[in-house]
């Protein structure tokens, strides 16, 4: 396993719509084992494979709800979704403030989807099926858009710099 370099924006690659996976091999391997390491590394909560500069629909996610202290209240669960779209969403919408690795220093105010069903295949290929709610949902939805070269601040109702006690997990 290996770090690899996030890229930040103005980088063009950010904006592109990233290609289907089609080849679980060796080398999809070697990028999902490297994602997480790099998601832990920096840290964050969710990385998409174009913030790695392979334009490819692969996304890693590492979550797990924590209570107001920041403390754990479910053990961390972690995600290698090739090839995710939505294909439910819930009607309520919820306002959150995010953060991303490719936009150091900013954070935003976003409406995402409360709820979500998430298709996609695993790191094997496999088909799956994910139902994820509140901060997961978001999540989710954050890396997805990332496929599709679509970056927070573009749903923003607003974007700020963020304060040195402004503590947002990174995606
Ligand atoms: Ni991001």
């Amino acid at each position: 396993m290996a770090l690899r370099d996030i890229i930040v924006l103005p980088d063009p690659i950010l904006r592109r719509k990233a290609r289907k996976v089609t080849q679980f091999d060796q080398g999809f391997q070697r990028l999902v084992d490297d994602m997480v390491e790099t998601m832990r590394d920096a840290p964050g909560v969710g990385l998409a494979a174009p913030q790695v500069a392979v334009s490819e629909r692969l996304i890693v996610v590492e979550y797990g709800e924590e209570d107001e202290e920041g403390n754990p209240i479910e053990p961390k669960r972690l995600y290698a979704v090739a090839n995710p779209e939505i294909v439910v969403a819930s009607t309520e919408q919820v306002n959150g403030i995010e953060a991303c690795l490719s936009i150091p220093g900013l954070v935003g105010a976003v409406e995402r989807y409360e709820s979500v069903v998430i298709k996609g295949q695993n790191r094997r290929g496999v088909p799956v099926k994910i139902k994820a709610r509140g901060w997961l949902a978001r999540i989710f939805q954050h890396e997805i858009d990332h496929l599709d070269g679509i970056l927070y601040p573009d749903r923003a109702s607003r974007v700020w710099q963020s304060r040195e006690d402004e503590v947002v997990a990174a995606e």
